[in-house]
């Protein structure tokens, strides 16, 4: 059998499948600027049907979907609340900021998870004009520097009634959402609730490229306009959205085997005497903390001198992901080399 690369870094070095392929060959296409792409306009449709949304647009990556919620939701000088370890916080180049003049107040816990309570002690009091004036919630499921943490539908609804209890809007970074889903046996019409959400195709689905954002029809409609000024009006764009659509029909409940293997890797770090501390596995990650002589980048090499790679987050913490194109030989491959590595 052809094995692919041993690649933990990330869901999102996938190849489209054959049946994706075939999917994205066949698909018709139209110009989607001007609004006559029919495999984007079902794409969209179908993705918003799904999660119980009126519309949907569909966009190069989750940090555009991301940013032009945020755009959307906030006026220059607003404050988001999210957890320190947001994606939107972390790692989409200070956007938040950049593109929209927004700043961020964190809170929550060391998984990526914040509580009721938090939103309620982060939001800024409302009549005190010293106070940037809070106007968005954001939450991340499945949480990705929280080591792929699922959040359940409990907290999610009670984050929301926290978040309009203050009048905030209430987004979504639902990059892993599917994920979640798969994890919790919860279904996409259950997210109806969100003010906006964005979901990745291009990360476990195993898409090449794109993501959706999902919401009102007026707030999809103000997000157009922000898409084209950010640069995202793409042209022939159903050949992607037709990946798109092959992947939400075909790769969502394949993620659990993903889950799976992320266990299996879970538990065999839990053997390894260097291995001091690991976030709890919930989905498709496993990131974990070492002391070792030369620390995480020497874990790193070890592995990648015997032909598997994963990423090291910093001097301490690693975090390898399984995915779509992980098969049973390359979780062996993993295990040997991790349990031959001296610490
Ligand atoms: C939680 C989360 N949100 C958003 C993104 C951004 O997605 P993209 O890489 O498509 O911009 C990522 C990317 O890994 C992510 O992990």
């Amino acid at each position: 059998m052809f094995l692919n690369d041993a690649d933990f870094r990330s869901d999102t070095v996938t190849r489209p499948t054959p049946g994706m392929l075939a999917a994205m060959h066949a698909a018709p296409v139209g110009d989607d600027v001007l609004g006559d792409d029919p495999t984007v306009k079902a794409l969209e449709s179908s993705a918003a049907e799904r999660f119980g949304q009126e519309a949907g647009l569909f966009c190069p990556s989750g940090t555009m979907t991301n940013q032009i919620a945020i755009n959307v939701h906030c006026r220059p000088g607003d404050e988001v609340i999210c957890s320190p370890l947001a994606h939107i916080y972390n790692y989409e180049g200070g956007g938040v900021a950049f593109n929209s003049g927004v700043q961020v107040r964190t809170g929550g816990d060391a998984y990526g998870r914040l509580f009721p309570e938090d939103v309620h002690r982060l939001v800024q009091p409302n009549m005190d004009v010293h106070a940037a004036p809070t106007s968005l919630l954001v939450v991340e499921n499945t949480a990705n520097k929280g080591g792929g943490t699922s959040l359940g539908l409990p907290l999610l609804r009670d984050l929301h009634a926290a978040a309009k209890a203050h009048q905030l809007a209430y987004h979504l970074d639902g990059a892993r959402v599917f994920n979640a889903l798969v994890r919790e046996g919860e279904s996409m019409a259950d997210y109806a609730f969100f003010d906006s959400i964005s979901i990745c195709l291009s990360k476990g689905l195993g898409a090449p490229v794109g993501s959706l954002l999902l919401g009102p029809k007026d707030f999809i409609a103000q997000a157009k306009r922000i898409r084209k000024r950010f640069g995202g009006g793409m042209r022939q764009a159903g050949y992607l959205a037709a990946a798109g659509l092959y992947a939400l029909d075909h790769h969502v409940d394949r993620l659990a085997e993903d889950h799976e293997k992320a266990a299996d890797i879970d538990a065999c770090l839990e053997s390894l005497p260097y291995v001091v501390e690991r976030k709890p596995c919930h989905t498709n990650m496993v990131l974990f903390r070492i002391e070792a002589a030369g620390g995480a980048p020497a874990l790193q090499q070890h592995l990648a001198n015997l032909g598997i790679r994963i990423i090291a987050m910093d001097r301490e913490w690693l975090r390898i992901v399984t995915h779509l194109d992980i098969q049973a030989a390359h979780i062996d491959q993993l295990k040997s080399a991790l349990r031959s590595f001296a610490g």
